[in-house]
């Protein structure tokens, strides 16, 4: 290890790690080292010779401090808004009327196509800096909003760009199974093709870490998924997938065959689906604002979930058709109270959880030496509060690989 020495100090620590509820350290300290943890406990077991190598020393006042939150699922690169599918939706008409009447995704899809890569990356920043605002560290973004080989790598380069110019860790997510683009109507097996042969390409440029589809009614097939994640096999990338969301297509299960670091949305996923998850080690990644915006009823199988064993993870599933929101602390609220997670269960969800989502869960997602120094102060007593203001952000300070970028020093 290498790089500034720093001991963060007086400090509640909810570490995640596994052991006490929440990993709680009371008067715990982290001594940073570069861009990672060197050292997390108490304050009082801290070495002494450790503490002498610490350059700056800086009190956390007693403050909360969680791992930075990690959004394991957005689609933050697209142009545009649907404001008046909302309000189409408010008069009756069905988030899949408005798909298969040529709206929704490929309305998004136009918007995005006539915008800039100034635009894109200015829009997406924006929105990125709101996440990070509220202890965010790391998210995924998808593409999906281009559907050619020109407006998937645009986008992609756009959420590449935003990890390199914001102080914030991007992972990468194809998702050119997003839907139909009209250039190919009634042609879904050729776009699928196509866009197979697009990923190698972008998989050079370094634009894809994982590969995602949309597997549902209105979207495409299990057989179509199957050949867009045997193009990802073939490249050696994990894949992830938008499954059992509208309806049970079975996707989570074919996912799984091909070990998907995660299965997104879930509500209509049945016991073999889970199972499936079970057996490959799948996150399941639930996304309540999505359920929130499209009115949604039936809510995913938790009771099942958990009695499998299958890691649970909450996203913003920040979009702007099904989740135009840009708060993960209000999607720890809504997991708790549409889909009765406990408190710690959600911020496991943020944490621990979604970084197996993307598959960074050896080094990201708890406060233990060796792991990235991602951390956040909260104005919060006990960490059960996380989940419970809503509406309010008790953000102080952000830390991510050992720079302050929220916070009186940032
Ligand atoms: O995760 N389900 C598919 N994709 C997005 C919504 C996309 C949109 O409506 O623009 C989702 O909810
Ligand atoms: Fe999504």
């Amino acid at each position: 290890m290498s790089g500034p020495v720093t001991l963060w100090r007086n400090a509640r620590l909810a570490t995640m790690c596994p052991g006490a509820p929440w990993g709680l350290i009371d008067a715990g300290a982290l001594l940073v080292e570069g861009e990672l943890l060197r050292w997390v406990g108490p304050e009082s077991a801290l070495p002494t010779a450790l503490a002498r190598r610490a350059e700056h020393s800086i009190s956390l006042d007693g403050a909360l401090v969680t791992p930075g939150l990690i959004d394991c699922h957005t689609h933050l690169v697209y142009g545009g808004h649907r404001a008046r599918e909302f309000e189409m939706r408010l008069e009756g008409a069905t988030y899949d009327q408005i798909a298969r009447a040529g709206g929704g995704i490929r309305s998004t899809v136009s918007a995005t196509r006539v915008a800039t890569d100034g635009q894109l990356f200015k829009q997406a920043s924006e929105r990125a800096a709101v996440l990070m605002g509220e202890g965010v560290t790391t998210i995924e973004i998808k593409s999906g909003y281009g559907l050619s080989a020109e407006h998937e790598a645009r986008c992609l380069r756009v959420a590449r760009r935003i990890g390199r110019e914001l102080p914030l860790t991007v992972r990468c997510t194809s998702l050119a199974a997003h839907a139909l683009p009209h250039e190919f109507s009634d042609r879904p097996d050729d776009y699928i093709a196509a866009a197979c042969a697009w990923l190698p390409e972008l998989q050079a440029e370094g634009l894809v870490d994982a590969v995602d589809a949309f597997c549902d009614s209105i979207a495409f097939t299990p057989a179509q998924t199957r050949r867009m994640f045997e193009a990802a096999r073939g490249l050696g990338l994990p894949v992830k997938l938008h499954a059992e969301q509208l309806s049970n297509q079975h996707g989570a299960a074919l996912a799984a065959e091909f070990g998907a670091l995660s299965c997104d949305h879930l509500e209509h996923l049945d016991s073999d689906g889970i199972r499936a998850m079970a057996a490959a080690g799948s996150v399941a990644v639930l996304l309540p604002g999505a359920f929130y915006f499209l009115r949604e009823t039936r809510v995913p199988p938790i009771p099942g979930l958990r009695d499998a064993g299958v890691p649970i993870a909450i996203a913003s599933d920040h979009n702007p058709g099904s989740s135009p929101g840009l708060s993960l602390l209000l999607m720890l609220n809504m997991a708790c109270t549409f889909f009765r997670l406990t408190p710690e269960e959600a911020l496991r969800g943020v944490t621990v959880h979604a970084a197996q989502a993307l598959g960074l869960g050896a080094t990201h997602g708890q406060l233990q030496a060796g792991r990235r120094a991602d951390f956040v102060a909260w104005d919060l007593d006990a960490p059960n509060e996380l989940a419970y203001w809503f509406g309010r952000n008790p953000c102080l300070r952000v830390v991510r690989a050992g720079i302050e970028t929220v916070g009186p020093d940032a």
